[in-house]
This record gives structure tokens, C-alpha cells and sequence, in this order.
């Protein structure tokens, strides 16, 4: 009898668990990076304008993907995109989903090495993370929001304090590498840097030592 209560509570956690979470270790292949453009770099970096007004229009999971890329992606050797002091890469990239396509709305965490999102959450947090960014209506008005951390230790493990300097430049590379990418897909975007860090942490459920550094709302302009 005392065997068959414990069992039941078991299930019931269980039951618990996936219902907050239901599907844990879902993951998502992305489509493959496209390596040709007809935007030129200096078009980009010419034109480029931080955006804060989109289209009310679903993103393609392609155009997540190739922004995802441009801020992470492996280009060879395990490097990246975006350059990392002692190629120790201190960054994880957050997606927060609203309306894509092929994309539920939740959280997802990029996966460099698969080019895959891993879902760690089931819902919208877009209004939520809005009101974490002092109301920004830019990040609760986006289709995704594209978040930034990093993780201090990964660095200063070897560069002592310079290594918190090094992980905001890193944090800087990825953002303007999504900033270009960004253009050439006609898709808005802007570095949200004030926002409750612990808030954000909270809303996106990602651990302690993973540092925000920025939300970049993305829609189509
Ligand atoms: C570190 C940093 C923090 C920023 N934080 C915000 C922000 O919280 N909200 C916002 O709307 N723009 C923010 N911006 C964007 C700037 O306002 C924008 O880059 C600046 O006005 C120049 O415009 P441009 O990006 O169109 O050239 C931030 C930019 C940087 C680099």
C-alpha cells in the first residue's frame, strides 16, 4: 500500500514537471546558413538604423536561423562569427518567440555546434520581457527578441578581471554582426541594453551566471 502511494506521487511530480514544461528537450534543426547576399558589408554598415517599429508578420524560421547564425554560428575549426578572446566563447543566445513560423511560441536556446534551438519554455514571455526593459513596447510588440548573455567565468578563468571587459566586446560583436545580418534580410532590430537583468533572468529561466547583455527585438520593416 505504502509502495503504491509513493508510486502515484511520483507520477504525479512527473505529470507536474511536463506540464510546466512539456517538452523539456525538444530540439529544433534550423535551417541551413546562407553564405551569399545581394547586400553588400558596406551597404550594411552604411545603412544600418537601430528599428524599433515592425510589420505585424510572422519571421520565417530561415530568417531566425541565418540572424542566429551571424550572431554564433560555427564558420570553422569550431570558431565563430563573432571573434572571442582566447576563443573561449562566452556567450548563450536566447530566442523569445512570439510569432514565427515553424516556431512555437516559448523560449529557446541556440545550439552553436547543431545549428538547433533547444525549447526550454512553452510560452509568450514577450510582454513580460517588455515590461522587465522599463516598458520598452519595441520588445513586447516584436515578433522574437533575440537576447544575449554571457557567462563571466568561461573568460576570467583565464584573464582574471580583463575577462569581464572581454566578454561585453564579445557580447558587442554578436550584436553588431545581428545588426548587419539584420539589414540584409529587410528585418529591424535594436541593442536593448536597459533592462532588470535579474528580471530577465527570471522571465527567460536561464541560471544565474548567464548575464544579460541585450534583447534585439526582430521584426520585418
Ligand atoms: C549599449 C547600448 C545600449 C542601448 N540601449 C538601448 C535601449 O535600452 N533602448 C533603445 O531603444 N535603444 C538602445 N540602444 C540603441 C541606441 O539608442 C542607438 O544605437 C543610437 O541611438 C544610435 O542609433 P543607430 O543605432 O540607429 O545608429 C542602445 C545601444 C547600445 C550600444
Amino acid at each position: 500500500m505504502k509502495k503504491a502511494v509513493i508510486i502515484l506521487a511520483l507520477l504525479l511530480v512527473c505529470a507536474c514537471v511536463k506540464m510546466n514544461n512539456p517538452n523539456p528537450n525538444e530540439t529544433i534543426k534550423l535551417p541551413k546558413p546562407v553564405l551569399k547576399s545581394d547586400v553588400s558589408v558596406e551597404e550594411a554598415l552604411k545603412n544600418r538604423r537601430s528599428v524599433r517599429e515592425y510589420k505585424n508578420k510572422p519571421l520565417s524560421l530561415k530568417d531566425i536561423s541565418q540572424i542566429l547564425w551571424a550572431c554564433q554560428g560555427i564558420t570553422g575549426d569550431g570558431k565563430r562569427t563573432a571573434p572571442s578572446a582566447g576563443a573561449l566563447y562566452a556567450l548563450e543566445i536566447y530566442i523569445a518567440a512570439g510569432e514565427a513560423n515553424e516556431l512555437d511560441k516559448g523560449v529557446y536556446h541556440y545550439l552553436p555546434e547543431s545549428h538547433s534551438l533547444e525549447k526550454i519554455k512553452d510560452r509568450d514571455i514577450r510582454k513580460e520581457l517588455g515590461t522587465a526593459a522599463y516598458g520598452q513596447e519595441w520588445v513586447s510588440q516584436a515578433p522574437a527578441s533575440l537576447v544575449i548573455t554571457g557567462i563571466y567565468k568561461r573568460i576570467t578563468q583565464k584573464y582574471r578581471a580583463r575577462g569581464k571587459q572581454y566578454t561585453h566586446l564579445e557580447a558587442g560583436h554578436a550584436a553588431q554582426n545581428v545588426y548587419l545580418q539584420a539589414y540584409s534580410l529587410n528585418i529591424g532590430t535594436v541593442f536593448v541594453g536597459a533592462f532588470t537583468d535579474s528580471r530577465v533572468q527570471q522571465i527567460l529561466g536561464v541560471p544565474k551566471d548567464h548575464v544579460p547583455f541585450a534583447i534585439m527585438p526582430l521584426g520585418y520593416k
